[in-house]
């Protein structure tokens, strides 16, 4: 599969700041996260998440391919006077020890591969589970996206195509952005999980399924819901 999740834009991996805080105590809420919970951020970008539950007490591990984004992440925390520790790692090759109480994959960073390899991603953060530690999955919910479905659409100086690739279950996406003069062009191809289709991977990768919910505001998972967020926890 072509590794278009290593050539993105930034602006498509880091999210605006507006509505991280309810996110984040979304996260703290439906995660049980104390002061001194070990959270593993899979991946973390620049921090915007982990800095947050570093602020909240959580000893945060953020794991991203870029490297740029890890020294955005380290400066952020120095700067912010929160500690946390950061490494280089493919997602699908995550490798610790099994001592987090929760490992996090947040906003739309699940299904960048194959299924096989998206599974490995899932048995890497059940690895580095605590027994009893829980997983969060967050995806858009293809269901409200289908139903709407828009294959061109402008954000500000973007282009976006799309195309449902309805036998590999997958959106295709094409950002365009014109750059110095020059057009330049942004593929993505995300596996986008029904609910039923992310339980049973949960599942495979040794994880119990838990609550499903639909948004940051912590209601419950419904067809007709903007987000599809699933909790999951490694079994005593
Ligand atoms: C949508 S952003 C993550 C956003 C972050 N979780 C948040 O909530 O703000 C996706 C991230 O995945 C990282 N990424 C892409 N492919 C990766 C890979 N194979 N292994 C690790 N990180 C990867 C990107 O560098 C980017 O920071």
């Amino acid at each position: 599969m072509d590794d278009w999740f290593l050539k993105a834009h930034e602006f498509l991996y880091l999210k605006e700041e507006e509505g991280s805080d309810e996110e984040t105590r979304f996260l703290v809420a439906a995660l049980g996260l104390q002061e001194g919970s070990r959270v593993l951020d899979a991946p973390c970008a620049a921090g915007r998440i982990g800095v947050r539950l570093a602020h909240a007490g959580c000893q945060v591990t953020g794991v991203d391919i870029n490297r740029r984004f890890l020294l955005l992440a380290r400066q952020r925390f120095g700067e912010e006077g929160v500690s946390g520790s950061f490494c280089v790692m493919d997602l699908r090759r995550l490798a610790f020890r099994p001592a987090f109480d929760a490992a996090i994959n947040w906003w739309s960073s699940f299904g960048y591969f194959s299924d096989a390899e998206n599974l490995q991603v899932l048995q890497g953060m059940a690895a580095a589970l605590r027994p009893g530690g829980c997983v969060a999955i967050e995806q858009p919910n293809r269901q409200w996206v289908l139903r709407r479905f828009v294959p061109g659409l402008e954000y500000g100086p973007w282009r976006l195509l799309s195309r449902w690739d309805a036998a590999r279950e997958r959106m295709e996406s094409t950002w365009v952005l014109e750059e110095a003069g020059e057009l330049k062009v942004y593929p993505m191809s995300m596996r986008w999980y029904t609910l039923t289709q992310l339980r049973r991977l949960f599942r495979r990768a040794g994880l119990v399924p838990e609550a499903a919910y639909g948004a940051y505001d912590g209601s419950p998972y419904r067809p007709s819901s903007l987000r599809l967020i699933l909790i999951g926890r490694k079994p005593e």
